[in-house]
């Protein structure tokens, strides 16, 4: 395969969509494959056609009579990016349909170039006709209609402003290792470095840079000083406010942003344990332990047993539980496409086993704290609703900003912030 971006790009988003691949997976494998500026180029044509599938499916099929299927479904997405690029980037359009057509050679679709040619013609000829036909939610605001639907339900008021946050591209958040240095001292170096700083999250700390930038420019990063994670998942380990000698238990912990950053703000824990199901993702919380400089103890188990347990109740327990994702889609917008409605029910499940479970590892006195990167209700205030009718020895303390609400729901991009839940209980 030649490095044409736009082949690259087509057969990325093809494993996406079609094959259930996860982009942050597939992605990477492409770029292996192109050097330097053109990585860029190609990150921002794979999100940008994943963000905006439906309505560039919509282009298509308003182009293209018979869709393309079998061997040739791969120069469907080839389309998809072509006209991807004419709606929302500033590469001229002679560029953009001339290294779109010249994609099918390497894609072995040949056949197809002069197909893929006067479609994409077609649709520059027709690009700034109006139409007035009305469209349906799903494509309108390119999102799958079983969550517009759920979103609808879960915030009647604010449904439009979720799905708008969710399109927009994500901000890039920075965590100051506070062992290395102050978080005053790190803004200098910042500075020092001309990355501009937008705002510091008063409660965590957590700096929200004006623009991205690449993890090599940030002062120190391979040395410790700093970490790229999100402000509101910044928030878990200050919520957590783990005390010296205590014995925490992170239990769905990679790939270790939050174990490092409740390491970071209280090193004289007692032990810190980080458990993951997932064996391969456990050896990510090990690097990132490694390149902070802390230690933790590391178990591949499954948190809704206790098959790994030593015995040892926990004074605080984090459990960042596997969920939707659905607070983070503007950072993984394949997540529109990978989950499926019928996922939530298994998903709610299998947090109220985990969380019934690691409850009981828990000291009388001690904190759990319940996380999600979810929005939708039913992993969250739902789920801590009913937890708290069942488990008679557990109360709710109040994070939120209202006395009313269950937990504490981050909304996408409130406060430049992921999507987030937090619930924090204490044993009775
Ligand atoms: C939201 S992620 C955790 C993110 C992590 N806390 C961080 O800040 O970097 C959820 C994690 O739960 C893990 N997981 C899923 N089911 C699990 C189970 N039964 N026991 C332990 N870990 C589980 C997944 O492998 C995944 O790494």
């Amino acid at each position: 395969m030649s490095s044409n971006i736009r082949a690259l790009a087509a057969k990325c988003c093809f494993q996406v969509v079609e094959k259930g691949r996860s982009l942050a997976d597939e992605l990477p494998k492409q770029q292996e494959k192109v050097e330097g500026k053109d990585k860029g180029l190609l990150q921002e044509l794979c999100y940008g056609v994943i963000r905006y599938l439906p309505e560039l499916e919509y282009d298509v099929r308003e182009l293209i009579a018979k869709p393309l299927t079998g061997k040739q479904r791969v120069a469907h997405f080839l389309i998809l990016v072509g006209i991807y690029q004419l709606k929302y980037t500033r590469i001229p359009d002679h560029a953009a349909v001339g290294e779109t057509v010249n994609g099918a050679k390497p894609l072995k679709q040949l056949h197809l170039k002069a197909m893929i040619n006067g479609v994409l013609r077609n649709f520059l000829r027709n690009k700034d006709k109006v139409s007035d036909k009305p469209l349906p939610d799903a494509i309108k605001f390119n999102h799958p209609s079983w969550f517009i639907k759920k979103i609808q339900h879960g915030y009647p008021e604010d449904w439009q402003k979720i799905l708008t946050a969710n399109m927009q591209k994500p901000p890039m958040w920075l965590r100051v290792n506070q062992h290395k240095n102050t978080v005053d001292a790190y803004q200098e170096k910042l500075a020092a470095a001309e990355i501009a700083v937008s705002k510091q999250d008063e409660f965590s700390k957590a700096l929200l840079l004006t623009r991205a930038v690449d993890v090599n420019k940030l002062p120190g990063f391979f040395d410790g000083e700093v970490s790229i994670q999100d402000g509101a998942a910044q928030q878990a380990a200050v919520l957590l406010n783990s005390q010296a000698g205590e014995n925490i238990l992170d239990c769905c912990a990679a790939p270790g942003g939050k174990t490092c950053h409740i390491l970071e703000l209280q090193p004289k824990l007692k032990a810190m344990t980080a458990i993951d199901v997932d064996e391969e993702r456990l050896a990510r919380v090990e690097d990132n332990l490694s390149r902070l400089g802390l230690s933790a103890k590391t178990i591949a188990g499954d948190a809704g047993s206790d098959s790994w347990w030593d015995g040892q109740q926990f004074d605080r327990i984090l459990l960042d539980a596997p969920c939707s994702g659905t607070g983070v889609i503007r950072r993984h917008p394949d997540i529109k496409w990978l989950r499926k409605a019928s996922d939530i029910d298994t998903l709610v499940i299998l947090q109220q086993q985990i969380l019934k479970n690691v409850w009981s590892l828990l000291k009388p006195g001690g904190t759990l704290l319940y996380a999600t990167c979810s929005i939708l209700p039913q992993e969250n205030k739902e789920q801590i609703q009913r937890f708290l009718l069942d488990q008679q020895d557990a109360s709710l303390v109040n994070i939120a900003q209202s006395q009313q609400e269950i937990g504490w729901q981050i909304l996408p991009d409130e406060q430049g912030m992921d999507g987030f839940y937090y619930a924090k209980l204490i044993k009775k």
